[in-house]
């Protein structure tokens, strides 16, 4: 890593990750046999971000994880509002843009949270495509290990005993253990009957597997180690009151999930040990 893309501190570490993604977001979707298509990814390149995507890639970071589960999550959020689902909450939202691009109806309300100032970033990188946001977008800047991001959630509006699609992409590698079940509880705890949850985590292979020892260095180094991986993901949301679909990426390639095409071998090479899962209320 160049002394020009070391962070200031952990807390902007962190923050970075949510651009790196987009990067790569953005990359998938100039392919002619793209995955995923993200065209206001593109908007979130900057100087900055394209030189730590570019870094964090060649020290063997994984693309798959982040496309797959951006279309899983796609085509079940999709779903899911079809089937009447008026109310999202995308948790450390980084550079997410489905607010913008997935032509969600306009009496859908669109929650994001991330760490103060996050959104407000990304929000004036896509202000070209401002007229693009049909559906109402609300922010929060909040710590998600904190308590009362649910209180002040729904001083926003949001309904804890209406039916939500919670998106928690990209989020669990940065927790610990107790954060993560304490973040998940707190989810179930602000979910109505019918609510659905859209997430992903590290398999713990991945942090076994030597083929990424040189990626999880680089991120320990930039101050956004990567921490949590699970064995058994849909056996670990159970206790937590989520009936969860998990798949690893190597099932999803293998075709194992019936409503998702199956993403291609490129995007799930052996060492991207990764769950991507929807759950619903147990
Ligand atoms: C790898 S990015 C993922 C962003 C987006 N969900 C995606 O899939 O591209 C991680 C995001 O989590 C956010 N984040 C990390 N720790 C957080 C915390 N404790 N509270 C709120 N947001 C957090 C970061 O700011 C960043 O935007």
């Amino acid at each position: 890593m160049s002394d020009a893309t070391l962070p200031a501190d952990e807390s902007t570490a962190v923050k970075e990750t949510g651009f790196i993604t987009a990067v790569i977001r953005a990359g998938e979707s100039e392919r002619a046999d793209a995955y995923l298509v993200d065209p206001y990814a593109t908007l979130l390149g900057t100087p900055r971000s394209t030189a730590l995507a570019r870094e964090a890639l060649a020290a063997g970071g994984t693309v798959g994880s982040v496309i797959v589960r951006a279309r899983f999550g796609d085509l079940a959020l999709g779903r899911a509002v079809a089937g009447g689902i008026t109310q999202v909450v995308c948790l450390a939202a980084g550079g997410d843009t489905r607010a913008w691009r997935l032509g969600l109806p306009a009496h859908t309300r669109f929650y994001e949270v991330d760490l103060p100032g996050q959104l407000e970033a990304k929000e004036s990188l896509l202000a070209p495509v401002r007229d693009r946001l049909v559906c109402r977008r609300l922010t929060l800047g909040a710590d998600l290990r904190d308590a009362d991001w649910p209180r002040r959630l729904q001083a926003l509006g949001h309904e804890p005993d209406a039916p939500t699609v919670w998106i928690v992409e990209g989020l669990l590698p940065y927790l610990r253990m107790e954060e993560f079940t304490r973040l998940i509880s707190r989810v179930r705890a602000a979910s109505g009957r019918g609510s659905v949850l859209l997430i992903d985590a590290p398999h713990s292979a991945f942090y076994d597997d030597p083929a990424n020892a040189e990626f999880l260095a680089f991120m320990r180094a930039r101050g956004s180690a990567f921490r949590l991986g699970l064995d058994d993901f849909a056996g670990f949301l159970r206790p937590l009151g989520w009936q969860a679909e998990a798949y690893t990426l190597r099932q999803l390639a293998a075709g194992a999930c019936g409503w998702l095409p199956a993403p291609p071998g490129r995007l799930c090479p052996p060492r991207d040990h990764h769950w991507v899962a929807r759950a619903r209320l147990a």
